[in-house]
């Protein structure tokens, strides 16, 4: 699609159910009924940056912060293979305490594993990703978050977007599954720019794209712009499975916290994947990037048989690879 039949259908809400339906289809020719699990390891929530929609931004002083050391990040891989975890997702803020040694130490053990790893830890210089890499790591996300250049140097102060894309290629060309994504409902964020990330996800050949509602945070400068809108988030999300058939897109948790049957929802209009969280559960409501996050009393257990559950009962069925990108 162009930009202005994307656009056409961002700014009309008449055939949304007939665009849902057409995004499933295509997620069922292309990539199959199997929905692929992802174990959410959130292992610190220290960050130096001030992105400012995110509950974690180094200004908030209300976060008590955590970081979780290697032994007790292994203990959760542990569990989550267990629980039949194909890939591991290892998220935290920018934090520098996980120096490159530190990373490359905690990759190798945790491919020691028989599973796919995907690390989401920020922008890195080429060096760092090509060692991350080199341990093992497989995939690596990182959102655009938007495309809009005036508007990403609004929501992201001391940042700057162009190494923000240079990120995106240099992981590209080490040969990481690149996941990117953007959220959905900033202030002032426009339907033509939306338009423009979906085309950017496409020009990067993205592997995974994440989209999720803004959800407004009461401890950041957002507090008081109101949440993104959930039906427009799943309108982008499945823009980007019609233009990108065979990618891999998570019915994100945002989505699920706006919306009682977000996920659900998200896999019957284009989502393949869902990322449940394997983190224990002394850590979960400190990782609050948005306020109402799900399951921060569930251990893994729960999440696993809860997702499990309610995938079966719309008739899709667990995957038991590890779920790369098929092309
Ligand atoms: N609402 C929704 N999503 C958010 N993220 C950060 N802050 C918020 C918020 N207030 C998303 C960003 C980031 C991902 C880890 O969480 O898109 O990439
Ligand atoms: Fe760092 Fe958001 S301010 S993860």
């Amino acid at each position: 699609m162009n930009k202005k039949e994307i656009l056409d259908i961002l700014q009309d809400n008449t055939n949304n159910e007939q665009l849902f339906k057409k995004a499933d289809k295509i997620r069922h020719d292309n990539v199959g009924d199997d929905v692929h699990l992802r174990g959410l390891i959130e292992f610190s929530n220290i960050c130096k940056r001030q992105c400012k929609y995110c509950g974690l931004r180094s200004l908030n002083k209300e976060v008590e912060r955590y970081r979780i050391q290697k032994n007790e990040i292994i203990d959760y891989v542990h569990n989550a293979v267990n629980l039949g975890y194909k890939t591991i997702v290892l998220q935290s803020g920018e934090d520098d305490y996980y120096s490159v040694n530190r990373m490359i130490e905690i990759i190798k053990l945790i491919k020691e594993f028989d599973v796919a790893l995907t690390l989401s830890i920020g922008e890195k210089t080429y060096d760092e990703y090509r060692e991350y890499k080199k341990a093992g790591a497989d995939r690596y996300l990182l959102r655009i978050e938007t495309t809009d250049k005036d508007l990403y140097k609004e929501m992201h102060p001391y940042a700057d977007i162009e190494n923000r894309f240079r990120c995106l290629y240099d992981l590209k060309r080490l040969g990481y599954e690149v996941g990117t994504g953007c959220l959905v409902g900033l202030p002032n964020q426009t339907l033509e720019s939306l338009a423009d990330d979906i085309l950017f996800f496409k020009e990067l050949d993205a592997d995974m794209v994440g989209i999720g509602p803004f959800i407004s945070h009461e401890q950041t400068p957002l507090k008081d712009y109101p949440n993104g809108d959930f039906w427009l988030a799943l309108k982008v999300m499945a823009l980007t499975r019609i233009n990108m058939p065979t990618i891999n897109i998570p019915a994100t948790t945002a989505m699920e916290t706006l919306n009682p049957n977000g996920r659900i929802i998200a896999l019957q209009s284009g989502a393949n994947v869902v990322m449940p969280n394997v983190t224990g559960t002394e850590y979960r409501a400190k990782y609050e990037i948005y306020p109402g996050k799900i399951c921060i009393n569930d251990k893994p257990e729960k999440c696993r048989g809860c997702i499990e559950n309610k995938i079966k009962s719309i008739g899709r069925d667990i995957s038991n690879d590890y779920g790369f990108h098929k092309k």
